[in-house]
């Protein structure tokens, strides 16, 4: 089967299916304000199931639709998907063929319910490097989009923070050697102003489908305090009750930020 029949198959298919909505029962005041997630194992789930790695991110658009939905359910502020990395580009063509032709699918078919939910959808990385057809796809989700004030939805293609941090670093450097910035003046959060993310508060959670314990080159930066959790299920059979599980679990970590926990429980003054 050839890469562009591949996903015809498996984009019918899952056309047919959605998961049946289960709302969650997740205290209010802990449910993080941004969740970061990076998708993997869909390979796996087609190699599992002889099929091609096509069939695999097909399914894994359907897994997005859901925990989407469930973000958005629960209340959720930003979800940011690793959906293509800057090193994503040197796998096979027609896998890298594939991929480009599902984003710019399920774009145009998620938009209309996406707007209906009042989703906002972002996008974070070189989007210059993907096909026109693609970016004119992104860009029409975007501009539906622009007036949602519920979810934002990121959505991180041909993204890797070594490549913000050096196209950072490389714009700082510029301005300084112009003499438009002071060198004294680059605080941390000055430097944030360059990054993509900069009108975004950094994630709360992180989480890793797919086994690896790993963020290969995804948001090294804003991580810093996130936590982190690593599921070995693949991403097309991860599942909204699997995302409210780690949302439970979430819950009840103790973020210090470098303080002690005397520090972090003190009654508040008033
Ligand atoms: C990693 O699995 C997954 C990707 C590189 C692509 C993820 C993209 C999607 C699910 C489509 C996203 C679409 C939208 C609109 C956001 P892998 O191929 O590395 O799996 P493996 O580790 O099992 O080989």
């Amino acid at each position: 089967m050839n890469s562009a029949s591949g996903v015809q198959f498996a984009i019918t298919k899952i056309e047919k299916m959605t998961e049946s909505d289960n709302i969650p029962k997740i205290n209010k005041g802990s449910v993080p304000r941004h969740v970061a997630i990076i998708m993997d194992g869909n390979g796996r789930w087609a190699r599992q199931r002889m099929q091609g790695r096509s069939e695999g991110h097909a399914e894994g658009v359907n897994s997005v639709h859901n925990i989407t939905q469930a973000a958005s359910d629960c209340g959720i502020k930003y979800l940011t998907l690793y959906a293509f990395s800057t090193e994503n580009w040197a796998r096979p063509a027609e896998e890298v063929d594939t991929l480009m032709h599902l984003i710019g699918w399920a774009i145009r078919k998620e938009t209309p319910e996406l707007k209906a939910n009042n989703v906002h959808i972002n996008l974070i990385g070189d989007i210059s490097r993907l096909p026109e057809q693609v970016q004119a796809d992104l860009r029409a989700g975007c501009e539906a989009t622009k007036d949602c004030d519920g979810l934002n939805l990121n959505l991180c293609l041909s993204y890797s923070s070594r490549w913000e941090l050096t196209r950072a670093v490389r714009e700082i450097a510029r301005l300084a050697a112009e003499g438009a910035l002071n060198p004294d003046d680059i605080s941390e959060s000055a430097f944030e102003q360059y990054l993509s993310t900069s009108q975004f508060p950094d994630p709360d959670l992180l989480i890793r489908t797919g086994g690896e314990q790993r963020l290969s080159n995804f948001l090294l930066w804003q991580a810093a305090y996130s936590e982190l959790y690593f599921t070995p299920t693949l991403w097309p059979d991860f599942s909204k009750e699997e995302f409210f599980g780690i949302l439970e679990d979430f819950s009840h970590r103790e973020r210090r930020f470098g303080k002690t926990s005397d520090q972090v429980n003190a009654p508040t003054q008033i």
